[in-house]
């Protein structure tokens, strides 16, 4: 039985009165009411459609029909605990593996990115018999005590951090310490990481990671420079740590000519720990940790079992392999180049034409937009990036800010994003630019 709908009005006072006040909803002055999806657009309570720019985790597209008919007719056989034996898991666990480099051939699953990585820092503080944790600064890893504990992202507003944990500068070459001008900027950025280690030695602390997003996406859609992984990785090795990649963002495609953010670093490089989550289920809640042999066989060497519930149903697993399915049927991985590309070019010709711009980066449909005050400081223009994503809204496109300055435009749409999507927002980026530009004039 269908309920019956409430007005906008009454859905916000009911959740104003009986969710938690930190559950934060995206335009809380003026919440959209989104009642269904398809493809890359959303319609609200009265049929408006929105263009979805940000939505990473309806990475195939909302709803998309061969997801929903996956989840549907294994929801009808079977859904239970992964403790029986199914073909599903391993199924799925084998094409995964295809996807990674053939030292990454062991799988855990779960159910939503902060279990994976609560799950990778467990194993990697297991397999090297250290604690300490290295991250970027602005990081998020997720929600558990264990990854606000990893975010400075969160922790820089709450308690502070604590002494396991060990913070890097962002290898941003556009607002970082190094920039594009430096001469060496992958080596600069690695030996940063390098004298947070020698520090934390002569504290007596030992590092058993370094966690990291594939490309920096609450930092401000960063892409650090090739060979920084290879050179980080290095020095954390040489620590007696690991390396954990998170891709629970910029995963499965996104970046166009790699399935995995990681490449983009070079073929050379492979990470220890891959975290996955968001776009692996279309919006149904799965998440999976893949590493190594030798750190799995550490984690098990305990005797304590992994037991959850959950992760690697025969459901999940259906919608995992489905998503890989569209993903390929769809030729996703090479529309994002190519889609992405477009955009970049178009987002690059406004970046001429208003100084507002100061930086146009990424890669396939990962691109950020730095909006800034003035080309000497690059000042974060935070009110300004404000201002457009609300005018946006007024245009029904759903964009939104990343960045310490929140001033980054970032762009993760569903993967079926279209040239004619792209040139639709940027037309809308441009004519309010054109009319914030006219009005400081007028002032
Ligand atoms: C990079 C990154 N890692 C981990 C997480 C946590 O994922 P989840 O919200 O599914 O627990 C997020 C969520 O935003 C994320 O952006």
């Amino acid at each position: 039985m269908r309920r019956a709908q409430r007005s906008r009005q009454e859905t916000l006072a009911l959740r104003r009165q009986l969710i938690g006040s930190s559950c934060k909803l995206f335009f809380s002055d003026d919440p959209v009411k989104i009642v269904k999806a398809k493809g890359q657009y959303m319609y609200d309570e009265k049929g408006r459609q929105y263009l979805d720019c940000i939505n990473n985790v309806a990475h195939v597209g909302h709803c998309h029909p061969d997801i929903v008919k996956a989840a549907h007719e294994q929801n009808q056989l079977l859904n239970t605990n992964s403790r029986y034996l199914h073909d599903n898991v391993v199924d799925y666990a084998e094409r995964l593996s295809k996807t990674l480099p053939e030292k990454l051939c062991t799988f855990y699953f779960l159910n939503s990115g902060s279990e994976a990585n609560d799950l990778a820092l467990r194993m990697a503080r297991q397999y090297t018999k250290h604690e300490d944790v290295i991250v970027l600064d602005h990081a998020y890893h997720g929600h558990l005590t264990s990854l606000i504990d990893i975010s400075p992202y969160k922790f820089r507003n709450l308690e502070g951090q604590k002494e396991w944990v060990h913070v890097a500068p962002v290898p941003d070459t556009y607002r970082g310490i190094y920039r594009e001008d430096h001469e060496d900027s992958v080596t600069a950025y690695a030996n940063e990481v390098r004298n947070i280690i020698d520090q934390a030695h002569k504290r007596g602390r030992k590092i058993a990671a370094f966690f990291v997003e594939s490309l920096p996406s609450v930092g401000g859609q960063i892409i650090p420079p090739a060979g920084y992984f290879q050179k980080v990785a290095e020095h954390v090795h040489k620590a007696g740590g690991i390396f954990i990649a998170d891709e629970i963002q910029v995963g499965f495609g996104r970046v166009g000519k790699h399935f995995w953010a990681f490449q983009l670093q070079g073929e050379d490089f492979v990470p220890d720990i891959v975290t996955m989550g968001k776009p692996i289920g279309n919006g149904h809640p799965i998440a999976c940790v893949a590493t190594t042999k030798e750190i799995a066989e550490a984690f098990a060497a305990t005797g304590v079992e992994y037991f959850n519930t959950f992760g690697g149903n025969p459901v999940s697993c259906a919608v995992g392999l489905a998503v890989l399915d569209v993903i390929e049927k769809e030729h996703l991985q090479a529309h994002a180049t190519e889609v992405g590309n477009f955009l970049m070019n178009l987002l690059n010709q406004q970046k001429i034409k208003h100084p507002i711009i100061g930086d146009v980066r990424g890669t396939g449909l990962f691109i950020g937009v730095d909006l800034i005050k003035d080309q000497a400081e690059r000042t974060p223009a935070t009110a300004a990036a404000e201002y457009l994503i609300t005018r946006l809204k007024e245009e029904y496109i759903l964009l939104s800010t990343d960045g310490p300055g929140r001033n980054v435009l970032k762009f993760k749409p569903p993967m079926c994003f279209s040239m004619e999507d792209a040139k639709f927002v940027v037309d809308a980026i441009d004519n309010i630019l054109t009319d914030m530009e006219k009005q400081c004039l007028s002032q």
